[in-house]
């Protein structure tokens, strides 16, 4: 699918970025404005030709060489490792930064009320993929500076939202995302692996998948501009004694 040849080369002053959950949303807004900057980018969708990818081939088409496109379905392992593959085969690639954006929340999902399959499906999507990605793209001869993993405030067991009502599965799977990156940070200073963890809360974004009649009132909702503006120099702004943080948009530390 990778539509545009001249490719991702390491070599001159540009950052390179890989956006997995680019089709739209948050994801697709980092890669609009890491585009305007003149960075370059590895973006992925699930589907080439789904409706809702069109919006990155659009942006994506006009730019010549600096972003390319792949598939990639995190609910699929097939998936994540022939993507992988995929990239591990471009010659002197180095990623910059990896954002581990895609994520769902199907709503209402409550403890007292989801099915098996309904909180596998979080679990898988949210926590799971995310992480067996992270890994796989850790396993290959990839340099990589910093993975930030979106994560979300409803994960936060020391700031608990009880108010909250319909998000138990969401809440559950982001929470478990952020204990496996506290491990995955924790396990790659213990091996002197310089490639930098963060798991990072949005904000209150106005996107599909906040478009939802919720029982209480969210407050401070923004754009996905706004919070994507922020969130790029909050991930270029930490180092390695960062590794194992949890930020804000606002470049807040979070509670885990
Ligand atoms: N919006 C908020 O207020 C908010 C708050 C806290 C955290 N977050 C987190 O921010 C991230 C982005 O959310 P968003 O608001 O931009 O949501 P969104 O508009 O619903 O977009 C979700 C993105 O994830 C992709 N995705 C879903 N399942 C996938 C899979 N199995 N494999 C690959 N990609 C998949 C979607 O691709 P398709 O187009 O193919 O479905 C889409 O690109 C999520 O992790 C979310 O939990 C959002």
């Amino acid at each position: 699918m990778n539509q545009i040849p001249d490719y991702l080369y390491a070599d001159v002053d540009n950052k390179t970025w890989l956006i997995l959950g680019a089709s739209r949303g948050i994801g697709l807004e980092f890669v609009r404005q890491l585009l305007a900057r003149g960075d370059r980018i590895i973006a992925t969708v699930r589907e080439a030709y789904a409706a809702h990818a069109s919006a990155l081939w659009g942006q994506a088409g006009n730019d010549h060489g600096r972003c390319s496109m792949h598939i990639c379905d995190i609910l699929s392992e097939e998936s994540i490792t022939k993507f992988v593959a995929q990239i591990a085969m471009i010659p002197n690639l180095k990623i910059d930064y990896v954002v581990l954006n895609a994520g769902v929340l199907r709503y209402p999902n409550r403890s007292t009320e989801f099915s098996f399959d309904e909180f596998a499906f979080h679990l898988h999507t949210n926590a799971i993929g995310p992480i067996i990605t992270a890994q796989k793209l850790l396993q290959t001869n990839i340099p990589i500076g910093l993975i930030c993993f979106m994560s979300s405030d409803s994960g936060s067991q020391g700031n608990f939202r009880e108010m909250e009502d319909g998000f138990a599965a969401y809440a559950a799977s982001k929470a478990a995302l952020n204990m496996a990156v506290r491990h995955m940070a924790a396990e790659l200073k213990r091996k002197d692996d310089d490639t930098i963890i963060l798991a990072m809360h949005p904000g209150e974004v106005a996107t599909d998948m906040a478009n939802i009649n919720l029982t209480w009132v969210v407050e401070g909702i923004i754009s996905p501009e706004v919070s994507v503006a922020n969130m790029i120099k909050v991930i270029q702004s930490k180092g390695i004694q960062h590794s194992g943080t949890f930020w804000t948009w606002e470049d807040k530390p979070y509670v885990w």
